[in-house]
């Protein structure tokens, strides 16, 4: 039964998948080098603003994603890993920038897939590097590393890119890096994760003492809301954080995370951009959300002691998927130059409200790859098999 359910999946995602890869070759033959950030109608260049320049990696991200799924050896994998160095390699400056918090971002997806394909110790060296800087933004008084928009502030989505500090911590042994991400997810949680699992987008502290203030947000309906996206990258992020630190704190609050996202979200797995958004816009939906929560789930199921909750995350993870691949793939709209539809980035600056989005399409593109590796492999029912492989 398990697996004539999954069998159809199976057809499913990699019809997805192939979809995925056509829209990215469409991409990079139209605009050679572009890297795009969110659709205006369904085209990727326009003049819209960035707000914050973050997104870099998850083109070639998903390029590293077609290569892993493919493996190696024939003409289209060889396509695709010239594509992903090609378009990896103009990253590496950013390994120096100290003007976001974003390095995890652009780091894991490119030059942390490629070390892993390659085991080159000097692509291994950038990320380290990216690591590095990215520790920079600690502030001691407050115990956290800062956001791009303010000394005092705090974004739930650094939980995504602390990540790449524990990495760096852990290649080169450094103890007072390991100490800076370990210090920032236990403020993350102590003031933007909330006793019933929901998120806070942003906090504000008090430079002078350290004293937290009160939660904000940028991109959330209001400080005292969940913005959806916002507790898809605390699911994930803290699930990162507790597989390189195996502090049990941090499994408990991605835990947390997943059981509000799945008793908040309606039953087709799909959030709505912000979970207390005002009746104007509460139809509105942000499928990157989505994207973020099955791939988060798909790595948080493995570490899950109880196997009923283990395969209760993989299988939420997999109607999620489906229902993307039913329901938000741009597939019937010829004209439309994205994978995903239905994504929201700044619904305050107008920014890419109900398009395609850089970060849904490469989270999508991830579970659907991790999802096709288990499905793949799988005799038997796929979590038991997942988590015995991984225990
Ligand atoms: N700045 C990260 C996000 O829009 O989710």
């Amino acid at each position: 039964m398990i697996q004539f359910i999954y069998e159809s999946d199976k057809e499913l995602f990699e019809s997805a998948f192939r979809f995925a890869q056509k829209q990215v070759k469409r991409l990079i033959e139209t605009y050679p080098d572009f890297y795009p950030m969110y659709t205006v109608s369904g085209a990727w260049k326009h003049a819209g603003p960035a707000w914050t320049h973050w997104c870099d990696g998850f083109l070639p991200g998903m390029m590293w994603l077609f290569v892993r799924h493919l493996g190696s050896g024939d003409a289209e994998s060889e396509y695709w890993t010239e594509q992903a160095i090609r378009y990896s390699k103009p990253l590496e400056p950013r390994k120096n920038d100290r003007d976001v918090h974003d390095l995890g971002f652009i780091f894991f997806s490119t030059y942390y897939r490629w070390y892993r394909m390659t085991r080159d110790p000097a692509i291994r060296e950038v990320v380290i590097q990216a690591g590095r800087t990215l520790a920079k933004r600690f502030n001691e008084n407050g115990q956290y590393l800062r956001s791009f928009v303010a000394e005092d502030s705090i974004f739930i989505d650094i939980m995504m890119n602390v990540g790449i500090i524990f990495y760096a911590a852990r290649e080169t042994n450094d103890k007072r890096l390991r100490d800076v991400a370990v210090r920032h997810c236990i403020t993350t949680r102590r003031y933007l994760v909330r006793g019933d699992g929901s998120t806070a987008h942003e906090g504000i502290f008090n430079l002078e003492t350290g004293e937290f203030l009160r939660q904000s947000t940028q991109q959330g309906f209001r400080g005292d809301s969940c913005w959806s996206r916002g507790l898809t990258w605390s699911l994930y992020g803290f699930t990162t954080s507790y597989e390189y630190s195996r502090d049990p704190r941090f499994l408990h609050t991605a835990e947390a995370c997943a059981d509000y996202y799945i008793t908040h979200t309606p039953a087709d797995g799909v959030p709505p951009w912000d979970y207390n958004a005002p009746p104007e816009n509460r139809s509105l939906v942000d499928s990157s959300a989505a994207a973020i929560a099955a791939a988060g789930l798909l790595r948080l199921c493995r570490h899950i002691g109880d196997p009923m909750k283990g395969h209760f995350y993989w299988s939420t993870a997999i109607h999620i998927l489906r229902t993307l691949c039913t329901d938000y793939l741009a597939a019937s709209d010829r004209g439309w130059g994205g994978v995903l539809k239905g994504g929201v980035y700044h619904l305050h600056k107008s920014l890419g409200v109900d398009e395609s989005v850089m970060w849904g399409e490469y989270f999508f593109t991830e579970a659907l790859e991790e999802a096709l590796r288990i499905l793949r492999t799988s005799s038997q029912a796929p979590t038991a098999r997942y988590l015995n492989s991984r225990s």
